[in-house]
Parts: structure tokens; C-alpha cells; sequence
């Protein structure tokens, strides 16, 4: 499973960097804004500086919710640089813009997919990666887990090749759980990566073995 962070900070996104098993980065206008980066070329230069920082896809979302409008954001931030993954809104102009995307070699991701139904259309419009958003379907009762298991099955009874990106991860049994069923890449916090590593035996089995050692 890929491993993405979901920010816009730099330095996190270079601590993810250092650990050795980041594959990506998803960004979104908030949490873009989140970061005080605002206007067109502080916007294309924090992507581009978000593209060096790390060896993977950077998902840039477009902010446009027409077809010529999403093509002409899309290009441009594709232009940017190869690691670009252009994402696009789960709507009726994001879908035909994914088709033609898609049909130009140009890497997407489906955003704000909450059915079987919506990751269906992504896939068959072409997209690189759909996002089923789990944290956000369990805020509101609903299993976003299932979602994730849901698609796996659709994607693999017809050979779709878009990857299922799990987003709106909130904690580390959420990408434990996105593993076990089969998601292809999670977008989490660095916080839920940094939980998977830790474990109150490991620290008591540390300590045991540095006291030993000073008699060695
Ligand atoms: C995914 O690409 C989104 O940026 C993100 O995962 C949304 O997460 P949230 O529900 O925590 O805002």
C-alpha cells in the first residue's frame, strides 16, 4: 500500500520525506488555505516547492467547477511538473474533465467520492486514483470503511486499473484497516504514519535491553 500525506506543510511533508516511506502528497483548498497560501503564483509555487520536497505524485486540486475552467487550471498545474496528479471534484464537468485527462497521458484524482457508484464513474472516465473520504462517512454514522471494501470488489470484478486512494484518514487503525482490505494507497496525517510505529512493548523491551547492555 502507498503511503500519502494529506497537508500542504512543508515541514511535514519533509519529516514524512526523511522516515524513507512516503509515496505522495494530497493537498485540498483548505488545507492549502490552512497554510496562508493564497493567489495564483504563491499557489503554483508552493506545489512546485511541494513537488521537490518529495519523490511522488502531488495531487493539486483544481479550484474551477467548469469543464474549460478545470482543463485550463488542470494544464497549467500539470505544466508544473511530472509528479502532478490533477484532482477533480466528483461532478458532472469533473467527470469529463477526467475523461480528457485521462485521454492526454495527464494523471488524476477523483475527489469527494462517498458511493460505489461515483468510484464507478471515476474509473470508467479514466481516473488515476478515486478518494472514498472514510473519515467523513464516519462522522456521519456511516461505515467508510465498507465503502473502501465496496469498491475493491467493483474495481477488481471488471480490472479497473484507477488505484483507491483512502482519504480523509483521521487515525492509525484507519490505514491498518484500509490495508487489510485491499485499499492501493492511503492520505493520512503524519501523526496516524508516526502511530503505526509504536508500541508500549517495544518501548518497555528497549528499555530492558539498554539497561542490560551497560553491563556488557
Ligand atoms: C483527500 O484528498 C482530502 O484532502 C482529505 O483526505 C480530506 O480529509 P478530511 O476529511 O480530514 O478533511
Amino acid at each position: 500500500m502507498k503511503f500519502f500525506i494529506d497537508t500542504a506543510n512543508l515541514d511535514q511533508i519533509k519529516e514524512a520525506q526523511d522516515l524513507g516511506v512516503l509515496d505522495g502528497v494530497t493537498t485540498n483548498p483548505s488545507l492549502m488555505a490552512k497554510e496562508g497560501i493564497s493567489g495564483t503564483e504563491n499557489i503554483l509555487q508552493h506545489y512546485r516547492d511541494i513537488c521537490d520536497a518529495v519523490d511522488g505524485d502531488v495531487s493539486a486540486e483544481v479550484l474551477s467547477v467548469d469543464f474549460d475552467g478545470m482543463v485550463k487550471e488542470g494544464e497549467a498545474l500539470a505544466a508544473l511538473n511530472p509528479q502532478i496528479v490533477v484532482k477533480l471534484p466528483m461532478i458532472k464537468d469533473g467527470i469529463k474533465a477526467c475523461k480528457y485527462f485521462s485521454s492526454k497521458g495527464i494523471k488524476t484524482n477523483v475527489t469527494l467520492v462517498f458511493s460505489v457508484g461515483q468510484a464507478l464513474l471515476a474509473a470508467k472516465a479514466g481516473a488515476t486514483y478515486v478518494s472514498p473520504f472514510i473519515g467523513r462517512l464516519d462522522d456521519i454514522s456511516t461505515d467508510g470503511l465498507h465503502l473502501v471494501q465496496e469498491i475493491r470488489e467493483v474495481y477488481d470484478n471488471y480490472g479497473f486499473e484507477t488505484e483507491i486512494l483512502a482519504a480523509s484518514v483521521r487515525h492509525t487503525m484507519h490505514i491498518v484497516d484500509c490495508a487489510k482490505i485491499g485499499a492501493d494507497v492511503m492520505t493520512g496525517p503524519l501523526s496516524a504514519i508516526e502511530g503505526l510505529m509504536r508500541h508500549p512493548l517495544t518501548d518497555s523491551g528497549l528499555a530492558t535491553f539498554l539497561e542490560a547492555a551497560k553491563s556488557m
